[in-house]
């Protein structure tokens, strides 16, 4: 794995020389970031050695007019190239930095870019470690799914005999190893998963058609993720340029008509459903036999609206977890909630569509789960790890579905 080491500025930044070694020798490449303080305790040279890569020691660069150009952008550029970050010491000013989003020095930048797994090793004095600010701080980067490496009691440099000591390197090792090689929960064996992806397309005439710009990677991440977990997957695709998951039963379809079709033809047996597709909500009314002809200046055509899936699923529910998506440019919530009651749903996936960087087309995504429990605003992360929580939350409810004292 290519990993990013964040150093910070403690007395333990030594400590971080030990890590990069045992991360090297697991055979990991590293690439060293040191802030201004960590220099100020360890010397760039020391991970240069180690890593055999010149660490990143500035956000800006030494001024020359080719540097400043690279390096306005390196700490995206590092942000894609690693799949994981570790920042070992984490000082409490790191922890507060990540947990409010400032950027303001290369390592908190490049945070910010970073959509991978993040592994965080604090160390500081015993009554830094216990304030209420750093505690809330942790709070919010463990809510983000960080893996936080806890430092353990002992001698600190201060003087002070408590926690705050860095965690030994090894330990931090094994914590990158494992957040590398993420476990594979088998909570979804016995389960059948049935999932639609994609747009549809309806035809104008037998050369055109009216369609959406769902590329299907979220409802293929859903599939994966589900097969992953154990589940015997059904997919339901329009059509889409992507690779079928291994294990998963996929089915392809073109109109909605032919969507709403195959979903009920293999509904038998089916605990989950993921309505995940961009369903086109209309298709023309009447299709002509033969190619329309661009003679005329003007034409038009009449749609009619096609059937709800979802809707019909949610009034045919039985104890089926059905979970709808909602794709909205405004109103992101308020849509989600409607849906959700409307369609008689158990969960409502929403995600803001019509920007670049999330929704359609893009690798990425940032949705909030609404249920009737509440609302939940996921990170951006790629499509793969926004499907495993959308399964985690749909676990969820079907434990309080099944909790004795479930209400
Ligand atoms: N859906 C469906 N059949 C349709 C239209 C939508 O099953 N004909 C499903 C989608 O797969 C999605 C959910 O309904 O899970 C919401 O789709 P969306 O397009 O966001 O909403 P609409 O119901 O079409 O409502 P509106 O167009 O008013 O936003």
């Amino acid at each position: 794995m290519r990993i990013a080491l964040g150093v910070s500025g403690g007395i333990a930044a030594y400590k971080a020389a030990e890590l990069a070694r045992l991360l090297i020798q697991r055979g990991h490449e590293v690439q060293a970031i040191l802030t201004d303080a960590a220099q100020q305790f360890i010397t760039p040279l020391t991970f240069a050695t180690l890593t055999g890569r010149k660490p990143i020691t500035s956000l800006f660069s030494d001024g020359s007019a080719e540097s400043t150009l690279a390096s306005s952008v390196e700490h995206i550029g590092v942000a894609q190239e690693n799949d994981l970050l570790v920042v070992a010491p984490a000082t409490a000013n790191v922890l507060a930095q990540f947990a409010h989003g400032f950027a303001g020095d290369f390592l908190s930048t490049m945070y910010l870019a970073f959509t991978g797994p993040v592994v965080l090793a604090p160390a500081m004095n015993a009554n830094m470690w216990g304030h209420p600010a750093t505690r809330s701080n942790l709070e919010v980067l463990r809510g983000r799914g960080h893996v936080i490496v806890s430092p353990g009691d002992g001698f600190l440099a201060c003087g002070v005999i408590g926690p705050g000591r860095l965690a030994e390197p090894v330990e931090i090792a094994d914590a990158v190893d494992r957040a590398c090689k993420p476990q594979v929960v088998h909570d979804l064996v016995g389960e059948t998963v049935l999932i639609t992806a994609g747009p549809t397309q309806e035809p104008i005439d037998p050369v055109r058609f009216l369609s959406n710009r769902s590329s299907g990677k979220m409802g293929f991440a859903l599939a994966e993720a589900a097969a992953a977990r154990g589940a015997h997957v059904i997919l339901i695709s329009g059509p889409v340029d992507l690779h079928t998951p291994s294990g998963v039963e996929r089915v392809d379809v073109k109109t909605a008509e032919e969507m709403r079709n195959a979903v009920f033809a293999h509904l038998d047996g089916v605990s989950i459903v993921i309505k995940c597709a961009a369903v086109a909500d209309f298709r023309v009314a009447s299709v002509p036999q033969h190619k329309i002809k661009k003679t005329m200046a003007r034409f038009s055509v009449e749609l009619d609206p096609t059937p709800d899936i979802l809707a019909e699923l949610g009034r045919k529910k039985g104890d089926r977890l059905l979970i709808g998506f909602a794709a909205e440019t405004e109103n992101l919530v308020q849509e989600a909630k409607r849906k959700l009651e409307a369609k008689n749903c158990d969960m409502i996936v929403g995600n803001l569509v019509g920007q670049s960087d999330t929704g359609f087309e893009s690798d990425d995504n940032q949705v909030i789960l609404v249920t009737r429990s509440g609302t939940t605003e996921l990170p951006r992360a790629p499509k793969r790890v926004i499907a495993d929580q959308i399964f985690n939350e749909s676990m969820k409810l079907r434990l309080l579905a099944t909790a004795p004292y479930a209400h």
